[in-house]
């Protein structure tokens, strides 16, 4: 096999070769301000009723806990095993369900649908059914959404992948970032190669069509030789997808 990098236009990777907010939401987060009202907000759902091209609907849902932290880490999450707090916040996320799902003009269908955090499988198999047979008794699900999920395989159990398919889950996203165990050490996110294999191979047996895998280059102890080894051994695995992060160092954000 010839060098991964030798089918990448590099013509296209010098264009956009410049810093931008990763996609993982939309509107990207340096685009959230306070000043944007809540009745500004109620507005804008409204207006999309009326909208006639745009009568299609994308949710996302953020369940931001982690039961440990990597170092790295950029993303709006906390860390915690108190089951009590994680059980309060599905509460308000239930509420905030309630207040926007009846502005949703009736006929409206979620043709996407996404978990982010966080870690979603820090939710128990039972919660991740609980919220998702909420959701999906308040918003008109399309038969053919892609539904999809963000997970984190060190702390995954089968069980949570069942659940999320019972649940009409049929696409993910896995956390890696590097395979080499000097590098993961560093960032304190241990996940043994064998661990990504199992949880990669669960998901393909229980019919997950779309899998992304996450990397992150700009790590400690990352040398180029490491990385492309990384990245070899990812593609071996067959992912749809491979979101390649250059990895963001924000401490006034994130001291840790
Ligand atoms: C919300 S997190 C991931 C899901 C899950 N908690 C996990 O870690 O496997 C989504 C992805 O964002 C990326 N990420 C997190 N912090 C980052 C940073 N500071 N710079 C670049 N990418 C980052 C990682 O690749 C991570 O897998
Ligand atoms: S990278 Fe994922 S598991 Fe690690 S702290 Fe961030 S959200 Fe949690």
């Amino acid at each position: 096999m010839g060098s991964p990098f030798s089918q990448v236009d590099l013509g296209l990777l010098k264009k956009y070769d410049r810093p931008g907010p990763r996609y993982t939401s939309y509107p990207t987060a340096p685009l959230f301000h306070g000043a944007f009202t809540a009745e500004e907000y109620h507005k804008e759902i409204l207006a999309t009723n009326t909208a006639g091209s745009a009568s299609d609907i994308s949710l996302y849902f953020h369940f931001p806990f982690c039961d440990t932290l990597c170092y790295f880490c950029g993303c709006t999450m906390l860390v915690t095993r108190d089951r009590h707090r994680i059980e309060e916040y599905l509460g308000y996320l239930k509420r905030e369900i309630g207040f926007i799902a009846p502005h949703i003009a009736k006929g409206r269908k979620v043709v996407q649908l996404h978990w982010g955090g966080g870690t979603p499988t820090h939710l128990l198999p039972d919660q991740i059914r609980d919220i998702a047979t909420f959701i999906g008794s308040s918003f008109a699900m399309d038969p053919d959404a892609e539904v999809s999920v963000e997970i984190d395989p060190r702390e995954l159990r089968r069980e949570h992948l069942e659940a999320l398919r019972e649940s009409g889950f049929n696409r993910m996203s896995m956390g890696v970032q590097d395979l080499d165990p000097k590098v993961q050490e560093a960032v304190n996110r241990l996940q043994p190669e064998a661990m990504t294999t199992e949880v990669y191979t669960w998901a393909r047996d229980l019919g997950f069509t779309g899998i992304n895998i996450d990397l992150i280059y700009g790590l400690p102890f990352q040398t180029l030789r490491g990385f492309e080894q990384t990245i070899r051994k990812v593609i071996e695995y067959g992912p749809d997808r491979i979101a390649v992060f250059n990895y963001a160092h924000v401490p006034w954000l994130k001291p840790h």
